[in-house]
């Protein structure tokens, strides 16, 4: 994976790369929506990620190339402006350290060639792996020292302001705290967080992704929406976030949220109590206990929150029908991918159903695979791994 970073680098660059970063990709177990409703969330980071091949330069000017585009683009510390395009990500972390205290009057540019595995659009987050593999080539480069946690909110920054995606901490917090075979329980109001043992191989079960290959986009559309109701939910009911709400106030409320905001309202209480859940059960009894958590899930964001489309109800139904333990749609929705937790003998079976019944149902063929929860974002010292 390394060498096709360096590889564009060496096309793009005429030059080798000085070191190498990682930053992975996630899928969320449960928890959607809640972040930026200041919830909880269990996230792992995922075996598809996007290496960055960079090297110091001696000037004010930053260079970025990626396997996708020939050729490169030029900006200059002294004039960021991204414009569209995946520059955007690169470019928003070097202005959100500045945010975050990193002097960049004293610093140099830097030449950056990314690849990836992450596959774009289907809600596994390839902007978050972009924004921490740009922050472990930027610490090292520059001799940054924040903490991982810090780190994540300067990806959060880029992101909304520079970007403008509305989104939470949650994926830039999986792409950066991930650990194998675990994920991360997050409380995104206090930002403290705990590593969960998920122990998949011992219970003999594997993730199958399954992506609908429907796109979706966070900049525009459902999920700025979505967002925005929760905030009325939060305001109608008088409270600062709606971490603060409790399942008995929100029946209270009901005539004065209305039928939308109320089942919005809903989703985000009984799915932050789902994620408590999941995280107890997994504590308690592995991860086989936990199918009917993520069918709950699914089922609250279909009917509730309204973020599911056909073809992800379709992969999830067929999946749990064909053997899997459980399985919900996982990221911002409206597209995207469904993950099902899944009898490790039996994945292929499992994804082949799910493609023939995309098939009989008409839909596009959905790309079907495997992801083992990973560690999280880091520097790589060569390019032979
Ligand atoms: C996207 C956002 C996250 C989160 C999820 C939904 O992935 O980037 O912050 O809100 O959607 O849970």
């Amino acid at each position: 994976m390394t060498s096709s970073a360096a590889d564009t680098f060496r096309a793009a660059f005429g030059a080798d790369p000085a070191g190498f970063s990682r930053g992975p990709g996630r899928a969320n177990l449960i928890g959607e929506h809640t972040d930026y409703n200041n919830g909880f969330v269990l996230p792992f980071a995922i075996d598809r990620e996007i290496v960055a091949a960079f090297a110091p330069r001696t000037d004010r000017t930053i260079r970025l190339a990626t396997t996708i585009e020939p050729g490169f683009q030029t900006a200059n510390l002294d004039d960021l402006q991204p414009g569209g395009g995946w520059a955007a990500y690169p470019l928003g972390v070097v202005w959100a350290l500045g945010e975050f205290g990193v002097d960049l009057s004293a610093v140099t540019g830097f030449d950056l060639a990314v690849s990836s595995t992450v596959p774009v659009g289907a809600g596994l987050s390839s902007s978050a792996a972009l924004e921490s593999a740009t922050l472990m080539a930027l610490t090292q480069l520059w001799d940054v020292r924040l903490d991982r946690p810090t780190m994540a909110r300067v990806g959060q920054r880029a992101e909304n302001v520079v970007v403008g995606a509305p989104t939470g901490v949650m994926d830039q917090f999986a792409s950066l705290l991930g650990a194998q075979d675990s994920a991360v329980f997050l409380d995104c109001r206090s930002l403290d967080y705990e590593v969960v043992e998920l122990g998949l191989d011992a219970a003999g079960l594997a993730v199958l992704v399954i992506d609908t290959r429907v796109n979706h986009a966070h900049a525009t559309g459902g999920y700025g929406q979505r967002r925005a109701e929760c905030e009325e939910g939060a305001r109608l009911l008088g409270v600062s976030s709606l971490r603060e709400v409790t399942g008995s106030q929100v029946e209270a409320a009901r005539d004065v949220l209305g039928d939308v905001v109320y089942r919005r309202v809903r989703h985000i209480v009984t799915e932050n109590r789902r994620v408590l859940d999941t995280v107890a059960t997994l504590r308690t009894h592995g991860p086989l206990a936990i199918g009917e958590l993520l069918k709950a899930s699914h089922a609250s964001m279909r009917d509730d929150f309204e973020i599911s489309v056909p073809e992800l109800d379709l992969a999830v139904d067929v999946a749990c029908a064909s053997g899997a333990i459980g399985a919900r749609m996982t990221g911002g929705g409206f597209g995207g991918s469904a993950i099902a937790l899944v009898p490790a003998s039996q994945s292929e079976a499992i994804g082949q159903a799910v493609i023939d019944a995309f098939a009989a149902a008409g839909f596009a063929a959905p790309a079907t695979f495997l992801v083992h929860p990973v560690d999280g974002a880091r520097v790589v010292s060569s390019s032979a791994s």
